[in-house]
């Protein structure tokens, strides 16, 4: 049975795996139907799954190897890595590029007009199920400062009329940064927010090293120039702030880069992690990915639930 979107069907927020696209969404979405390595032409090239299984490849390895071979050392990033979910070892061993490998062309789309035309229409829905979003929430609660100190300041980007953070969460200052003023203005969380097309113009109107946190929910995938957008992530964020991507496998095809809409749930991890490396001129940790997903429910249904993290150096 074709399971219907959470975020209603005209305008798309489509589960790529699950049944086909709704009205006016794109063949090619479906694309994003087929988990693994598959590269199309406009993908990046993700070396995750060779990289995985080469383990002389492995940082770990490599470094455990120059102080003294298989030691300690060693077997506790062994016994990390078998720890992992398939999908946290992406960012295990990602192999990344001397250079950053997205092209212009994985950042078109198919909806090439600006962005507030198609965000100008507020969307009071939700773009996950409840127990992804449950997932999201209960994440946020294991990192997040402690609710009610005032000198803690969160910033949530791509933001709308719901953030998912932990129930009567309060922090000094909580900033929204989106593209719909009715949605942001209905957003409980909020103590200050500002609409803003980062693609038009990703500078962030913030003050360097304010936010404790900043979040990105389910959006890192509409980001056209993501490098200038992480570049600003980092200037924001205190030394030693967390940075927390998170993203299912959903997202309105017709808005999403088409390195997003040409693979799937590795690569996107793998993606969002390369946004990390190649910004803010190494200022970030290496990030990490965390599988959050929930069990399924009946008839394997549910969505999955990644968050791609990392700090800014201290
Ligand atoms: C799928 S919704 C997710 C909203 C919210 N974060 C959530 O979890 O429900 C995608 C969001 O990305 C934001 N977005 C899309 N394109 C954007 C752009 N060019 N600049 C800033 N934000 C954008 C919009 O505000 C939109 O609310």
């Amino acid at each position: 049975m074709a399971r219907t979107t959470t975020c209603g069907a005209s305008w798309t927020c489509t589960p790529p795996s699950r049944g086909p696209v709704v009205t006016g969404a794109p063949m090619r979405a479906e694309a994003s139907s087929s988990e693994g390595r598959r590269s199309r032409r406009g993908a990046p090239r993700c070396p995750i799954d060779s990289g995985a299984r080469d383990r002389s490849n492995c940082d770990a390895t490599r470094t455990a190897s120059f102080v003294g071979g298989w030691g300690a050392q060693a077997r506790r990033r062994t016994a990390l890595a078998a720890s992992l979910s398939p999908m946290e070892k992406v960012l295990a061993n990602p192999n990344w590029p001397e250079e950053f490998p997205l092209k212009a062309s994985d950042f078109a789309r198919f909806d090439e007009n600006a962005d507030r035309w198609f965000y100008n229409q507020p969307r009071i829905v939700k773009h996950i199920d409840d127990n992804a979003i449950r997932a999201l929430t209960r994440y946020y609660a294991s990192v997040f400062p402690p609710s009610g100190q005032k000198d803690t300041a969160i910033l949530d980007i791509c933001s709308s009329w719901i953030s998912h953070y932990p129930k009567r969460y309060e922090a000094g200052k909580i900033s929204g940064m989106g593209m719909n003023e009715v949605e942001l203005k209905r957003n409980p969380v909020l103590t200050d927010w500002i609409v803003r097309d980062l693609n038009m113009n990703p500078v962030f109107p913030y003050d360097d090293n304010t936010y404790d946190v900043v979040t990105n929910a389910v959006s890192v995938d509409y980001l056209t120039r993501p490098l200038e957008v992480f570049d600003e992530i980092h200037r924001v964020l205190k030394p030693g702030g967390l940075a927390i991507m998170s993203f299912s496998n959903r997202y309105f095809p017709t808005k999403a880069i088409a390195a997003w809409v040409s693979s799937g749930d590795s690569e996107h991890i793998w993606i969002t992690g390369s946004y990390f490396h190649y910004s803010a001129h190494g200022g970030f940790e290496a990030p990490v990915c965390k599988d959050i997903s929930p069990k399924k429910g009946w008839f394997g249904i549910g969505d999955p639930m990644y968050v791609v993290y990392s700090r800014k150096k201290a």
